[in-house]
């Protein structure tokens, strides 16, 4: 079966096709691969085959949930010494992913986000005031640093009641630092054969684990000592019993829910924000209209409401077009759940499963045309979504496991977005070319702004 899958021509027994990949770039690597090998191929690393989907007709494909289910593999179950049975990494048959799932959900309903709302503000505010700062020193603004302080902040504060002082530090927070290194670590593991990892290298992502669990073990045992807080996702965890069993997450399974949110809930808003800024300021003549739809809808307001983000329609646009340039969660893969046939070709036993490389599907011509490259939020106007084919845009994947922080995503990005836009004008640096590095996550490298304050704003 897996014969007629077109593969690379150069194979090495072992390495297979890793040898002469980039070990720092491997999804960048296999968007290449998939430019020349079409819409499903595979590769070998580590003596295993792996199957790439590029194609939008197959991805779709892929999202029919009666057949496919959510794997837990590569990358992902390289996380498990971090985030073992945590949402975002527990097996489909692990029983803590529905205890857990059922638990934290009512805490991305609508009335949890704006009960978040004035704490995004907040966070937000802080960041402005940073920028102020370097623009009142004439200094250029480093984009994912800031992005990802804000959105940490963010998580920490809504979720868990938490400050990091991320504004107050001049370097990023230990927890950063040490979570960059394990999903860089992870990242590296599908490349690099375990015996041939350096021990140093081991040991460097031991210390990180741990550090990881020291503070998020500190941050539980002072909410168990201080009492429940507003009833944010940290008391949910911590307090709330499954409306139908009664049960309640074991204190390792909030240590690693706790982790798993904390991650999950800043790398990639931080990478979609960054993104987004990066094609505004590529692109002033969309910046301008969002700039304008932004004092249309919110006016001289100081603090936008909560129902005012979601009427930034542009502003959420430009938003979905970054992500559909760089979805910053950039691979997620689906296994069989029985023996079928993918795309009517392509037979898969139960159990078999394949790497959705959602950059691929979000450019394939035969959903967003010839100039799938270019970056035109427009491709998301009601009209044009609605004449699409289902299952085209995943950025968030798909199905029971798909993200479960999306809304919280978006209203967060589209309100700091949207307050971005009405306080300065953005500049690139004229030398600029995108580069984007991966840690499993994308982020666009070494991205600076320089920044103007309007004279309008609030
Ligand atoms: C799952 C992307 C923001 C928490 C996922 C998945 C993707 C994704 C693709 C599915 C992974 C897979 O199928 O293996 C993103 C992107 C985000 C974002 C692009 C921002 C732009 C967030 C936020 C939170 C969050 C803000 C939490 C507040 C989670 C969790 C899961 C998940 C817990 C696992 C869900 C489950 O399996 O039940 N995300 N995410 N994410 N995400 Fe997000």
């Amino acid at each position: 079966e897996l014969e007629r899958i077109p593969h690379p021509p150069y194979r090495v027994p072992l390495l297979g096709d890793v040898v002469g990949a980039s070990r720092h770039t491997p999804l960048q690597d296999s968007l290449r691969l998939a430019h020349r090998l079409g819409p499903i191929f595979r590769r070998r690393a580590l003596g295993k085959e792996f199957v790439f989907v590029a194609g939008a007709a197959l991805a779709a494909d892929l999202a029919d949930e009666s057949r496919f289910a959510k794997h837990v593999g590569l990358g992902i179950a390289n996380l498990r010494p971090v985030a073992g049975d945590g949402l975002f990494t527990a097996y489909n048959h692990e029983s803590n992913w529905q205890l857990a799932h059922d638990v934290l959900a009512p805490g991305f309903s609508r009335e949890a986000m704006a009960g978040y709302h004035p704490m995004m503000l907040d966070v937000a505010a802080r960041l402005m005031e940073h920028w102020d700062r370097a623009r009142e020193a004439g200094r250029p603004v480093n984009v994912p640093g800031d992005m990802t302080k804000l959105t940490l902040e963010t998580i920490a504060r809504t979720g868990f009641g938490h400050d990091f002082g991320s504004f107050e530090r001049t370097r990023p927070h230990p927890f950063v630092t040490a979570m960059v290194g394990t999903l860089t670590h992870a990242q590296r593991l599908n490349a690099v054969p375990v015996p041939f990892l350096m021990r140093r290298a081991a040991r460097r992502n031991d210390a990180d684990i741990a550090y990881l669990n020291r503070t998020v073990d500190d941050l539980i045992r002072a909410r168990r000592e201080s009492g429940p807080g507003d009833g944010d996702l940290l008391d949910r965890m911590l307090a709330t019993a499954h409306p139908e069993t009664g049960e309640r997450l074991s204190a390792l399974n909030v240590r690693r829910q706790v982790i798993t949110f904390l991650v999950a809930g800043h790398e990639t808003t931080s990478g979609a924000l960054s993104f987004a800024l990066h094609y505004l300021a590529q692109h002033p003549e969309i910046a301008a209209r969002a700039r304008a739809e932004v004092d249309r809808v919110w006016g001289g307001e100081e603090a936008p409401g909560y129902d005012q983000v979601a009427r930034l329609r542009l502003v959420r646009r430009v938003l979905d077009e970054a992500l559909r340039l760089w979805p910053t969660a950039p691979a997620f893969a689906r296994e069989a759940r029985e023996d079928t046939v993918l795309g009517g070709t392509h037979p898969m036993r139960r159990g078999a499963w394949a790497l959705v490389l959602t950059p691929m599907v979000h450019r394939d011509p035969e959903v967003w045309g010839a100039d799938a490259e270019r970056f035109d939020p427009d491709r998301f106007a009601p009209q044009a979504v609605r004449s699409r084919a289902p299952h085209t845009f995943k950025p968030f994947g798909t199905g029971a496991r798909a993200c479960i922080g999306r809304q919280f995503a978006l209203h967060e990005a589209t309100l700091v977005l949207g307050l971005l836009l009405r306080r300065y004008d953005f500049h690139g640096e004229p030398r600029y070319r995108l580069r984007v590095t991966e840690r499993l996550t994308l982020m666009p490298e070494g991205l600076r702004l320089r920044l103007e304050r309007r004279t309008a704003a609030p």
